[in-house]
């Protein structure tokens, strides 16, 4: 057991018998982590380095804890202190560390491609842990799993997609392992954060939330990039919140037991209400315990050890 390539870069490389391996991977590992001792000894002796070129919380903590988990050593590199504000480039960075033996390098970076980039020059298999406006496979992956956790299928599910997809790498991956796995999405927002053409994906694109949401198992909230935007896209985070946030009032369009999941972080009264987000179909805080064990299986399955 384990996967067909070196590194994970994109959801797209996957097949859909990898997809399941991952999932019930991480399903074994989900039981491991509900015991007293959640530590097992299958990858002692590896390194796993994780390269943070943009904030992270649960991403960062995540692979941390599951590499430690696994009983692998684990350096975390902060960028801002660290040789990358002399000059040096990502790749001297990164045969630098491969140089001190690392087998896994967890690397983001606001590049999209980067992480393809890397996986071109380095023995070590590296992970994309979300490159620009590409993708954030981990992230993908996490979402299936939480869905497949909450719903006991993803096949023919309906999934609505809310907010800005252009700027959102969790989107792209999640459009792409959906679909893979049979559910049928649905993406909403204001045109200029969804673009018509994205239907060219083999999803459909509303621009009603009611219309959109109506009758869907999933409501997977996303976060406005701010960071990744430039002005324009909408009037004011007041006027997006009035036409696109999430409210009771909206969800009451879905079924009455859709999930609603956000990768996280989230802007409350931005994109969602806050009565919604700690509300009883919200299953945000069960997406981020589900990454620990997710990123497990990952790192377990590209090492080769199931082999
Ligand atoms: N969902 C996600 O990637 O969160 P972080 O930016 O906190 O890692």
């Amino acid at each position: 057991m384990s996967l067909s390539t070196k590194d994970l870069i994109s959801i797209r490389d996957l097949s859909s018998d990898d997809l399941e391996l991952i999932l019930e991977t991480a399903s074994g590992f989900k039981d491991v982590l509900g015991r007293d001792i959640k530590k097992v000894p299958a990858l002692r002796g590896r390194t796993t380095v994780n390269m943070f070129y943009e904030p992270s919380t649960r991403t960062r903590t995540s692979f941390e804890l599951a590499a430690k988990r696994l009983s692998t050593d684990v350096i975390s590199i902060s960028v801002s202190t660290s040789s990358v504000v002399k000059g040096e480039t990502l790749e001297d960075t990164a045969r630098t560390v491969e140089a001190l033996g690392a087998d896994f390098i967890v690397i983001r970076h606001s590049c999209s491609g980067t992480a393809h980039f890397l996986a071109r020059h380095m023995r070590a298999s590296v992970i994309n842990a979300g490159d620009g406006t590409n993708e954030h496979p981990t992230q993908a992956l996490l979402d299936l799993f939480t869905i497949r956790e909450k719903r006991g299928s993803i096949s023919g599910a309906t999934v609505a997609i809310v907010g800005d997809i252009l700027h959102s790498r969790v989107a792209k991956s999640d459009i792409y392992g959906l679909l893979n796995l049979g559910a049928h999405v649905r993406l909403i927002g204001p045109p200029t954060l969804v673009p018509s053409c994205m239907k060219d994906l083999g999803v459909t694109v509303h621009y009603s939330m009611e219309e959109g949401l109506r009758d869907a198992d999933i409501v997977m909230m996303l976060r406005i990039q701010t960071e990744r935007q430039g002005k324009g896209f909408f009037p004011s985070t007041v006027e997006y919140f009035k036409n696109w946030g999430l409210t009771d009032a909206r969800l009451a369009h879905a079924k009455k037991d859709a999930l609603v999941m956000h990768p996280g972080p989230m802007n409350r009264g931005t994109e969602i209400a806050s009565a919604v987000a700690d509300g009883p179909r919200s299953v945000i805080l069960d997406q981020v315990t589900n990454g620990l064990a997710v990123r497990m299986a990952v790192l377990y399955l590209l090492s080769g050890t199931g082999q």
